[in-house]
């Protein structure tokens, strides 16, 4: 399989929603990235519920919904009406990941695990092969436009292994800081979904920049 580009609507134009939307429709994206952040787990508030919505009526594509928020079963069953396609947990946020992991595809989406820079792969071993994503922090979570973190690789030579062992069906998303000058490296390790807010929506032509990175 080749690997998937998941622009970040974070960091669209948010007076121009409905434009950036149709632009990423047109592209070759493969997925839409969408952030939530609670003001608990992150340092910062992004949107809720009525943004998922409109952004599910206008999108032709998945939507990948990325929850940075603290016991994120509360709203499970919410963000599948709001229109998610794959949803992502922290599991630094979650008392019972496998029964989260559980919920999720139990509501008919994919399931998505999510690990912080500090946060050890190897804790991925017990759920792995119950997940359909694990997203890799390249950032500590919270804002866009922040700088990779390397150690990142490490953790992609890792899961790749443990996925190997495993035989999961998992894929591996690196969220953060994926920039032209990183993301094929990122690919050749082992990544299969890129997500990129920055470097596709600051460029001059986010839809040819999202070619590129597809590109790989
Ligand atoms: C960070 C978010 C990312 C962010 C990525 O907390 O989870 O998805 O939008 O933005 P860039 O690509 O600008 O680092
Ligand atoms: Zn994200």
């Amino acid at each position: 399989m080749s690997h998937l580009i998941a622009p970040s609507i974070l960091s669209a134009d948010f007076a121009n929603i409905q434009r950036d939307v149709e632009m990423i429709n047109k592209s070759e994206a493969d997925w839409f990235h969408v952030d939530i952040m609670d003001g608990m787990f992150v340092p910062n508030i992004s949107f809720g519920f009525p943004v998922i919505k409109a952004i599910k009526k206008h999108t032709t594509k998945p939507l990948d919904v990325h929850l940075m928020i603290n016991d994120p079963d509360r709203y499970l069953q919410t963000f599948k009406e709001a229109g998610a396609d794959v949803l992502t947990v922290h599991l630094e946020a979650c008392n019972h990941l496998h029964r989260s992991i559980q919920a999720i595809k139990a509501l008919g989406m994919k399931a998505g695990v999510a690990i912080n820079p500090h946060t050890s792969a190897n804790l991925l071993m017990d759920i792995i092969a119950d997940v359909d994503l694990v997203c890799v922090m390249s950032v500590n979570p919270g804002f866009g436009g922040q700088k990779f973190i390397e150690n990142t690789y490490h953790k992609i030579h890792t899961l790749h292994e443990m996925i190997r062992a495993t035989k999961s069906k998992a894929l591996i998303e690196i969220d953060g800081g994926v920039d032209m000058n990183n993301y094929k490296k990122l690919i050749d390790a082992g990544a299969k979904v890129l997500v990129a807010g920055n470097t596709v929506f600051s460029s001059s032509n986010p839809s040819q920049t999202i070619s590129e990175l597809k590109k790989g």
